[in-house]
């Protein structure tokens, strides 16, 4: 008898059974990305369960993307947040043959294994690991005169959010409050939520998150600063429930799990605060127009109204000096059936511009 490998039932019939691990799942990040690795069936199956697969991450508003940028045959295009790469696989496969996709993402670790998927698919890729406020020195180092489509997907991708060691979520619990995309930037959230003054860090959750209760958190952290540094993500969202008046285990038996997490908005504002995301929206929107080729296109997916405000009077603006030809004037938004299969698609923005064919 042939050795059978020890997922796969002798018969070879049946479906692959799944590694044991002590208890009966991969509890670990690591050991779930890598069971996923390579599992197409395994995958199929985590999506339709409406989760996002370890590891991975599901474009939002592909297909909006894809209309309203209109990629074509031999065109360049820049996806500005690579990430794991869906919208860029899709850019890459319109612009050919003859086109490229070049792209940009903060995080190296990521920007590795992206590359590498793509190679594996013969997709014409040049990666930046690059800021994309830097999106004309890029521009110049490739030799372009322009791109045809830019895309910028904001925030984080699932892998960022899942992976425990980076401190971005409030679903891990005591582990260092980190939440830097690019490990380069000088100063993590526990830096930030141990200096700012309290206004700075009040005015941060309610700019960058729109948190009812910024005054009280920002207050709540003050003070236990004081007695002890804040250096968890589980020292941050007790004071968080504390603030607000109530404690995890309570919260979680009156909500059902239907409302938005108490500690949501400040874990959003902080990450925003730590990569300077704001700052960086900001200078592509000004770069954007003298980067793009006559009839160019420029789409932004965003995740919050901060962000949103700052494209929508961009290219409202250009419009009205004649450099854009066109805008969305209606944002779009993911469909409900989109929401149903991909939850972290429901807040999604996507706006789009086209710049004028000739200049003058
Ligand atoms: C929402 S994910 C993009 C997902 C991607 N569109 C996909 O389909 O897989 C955002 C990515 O952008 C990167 N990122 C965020 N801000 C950035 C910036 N200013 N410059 C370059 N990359 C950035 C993050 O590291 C993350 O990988």
């Amino acid at each position: 008898m042939t050795e059978q490998p020890d997922n796969q039932s002798a018969s070879g019939d049946k479906p692959r059974r799944r590694k044991r691990y002590p208890g009966s799942h991969p509890r670990r990040f690591e050991q779930r990305y890598k069971e996923l690795a390579g599992n197409p069936e395994m995958i199929k199956h985590v999506r339709g369960r409406r989760r996002t697969p370890a590891g991975s991450h599901v474009p939002v508003l592909l297909r909006e993307v894809i209309d309203t940028l209109s990629p074509q045959p031999g065109q360049i295009a820049a996806d500005c947040t690579l990430g794991y790469g869906g919208h860029a696989t899709a850019l890459a496969k319109a612009v050919q043959p003859g086109g490229r996709v070049i792209g940009f993402d903060v995080d190296a670790r990521e920007l590795e294994r992206t590359k590498a998927r793509m190679e594996a698919l013969h997709l014409p890729l040049s990666v930046h690991h690059a800021n994309f406020a830097g999106i004309a020195k890029v521009m110049a180092q490739e030799g372009l005169d322009g791109y045809d489509v830019i895309l910028a997907d904001l925030g984080v991708s699932s892998m960022q959010i899942d992976d425990p060691s980076r401190g971005m979520s409030y679903k891990h619990d005591d582990v260092p409050l980190d939440m830097r995309m690019d490990s380069r930037r000088p100063r993590t959230a526990a830096d930030l939520l141990n200096s700012l003054s309290q206004e700075e860090l009040s005015q941060a959750l309610w700019e960058l998150s729109d948190e009812p209760d910024h005054e009280k958190i920002a207050q709540w952290i003050v003070s236990q600063r004081a007695v002890t540094p804040i250096t968890t993500t589980g020292q941050l969202k007790g004071l968080i429930f504390a603030a607000k008046g109530t404690v995890e285990k309570l919260w979680k038996k009156q909500s059902a799990y239907q409302d938005a997490h108490p500690a949501m908005r400040t874990f959003q504002a902080l990450r925003i605060l730590v990569n300077d995301e704001l700052a960086a929206l900001g200078q592509l929107l000004r770069l954007a127009p003298q980067c793009l080729r006559p009839g160019g296109r420029i789409g932004i997916i965003s995740f919050h109204s901060g962000e949103d405000r700052l494209v929508k009077k961009a290219f409202r603006s250009g419009y009205d000096q004649g450099i854009y030809e066109a805008y969305s004037g209606k944002v779009i938004r993911p469909s409900g059936r989109e929401v149903h299969q991909n939850p972290r698609s429901s807040s999604a923005k996507l706006r789009w511009a086209r710049k004028a064919s000739a200049e003058g």
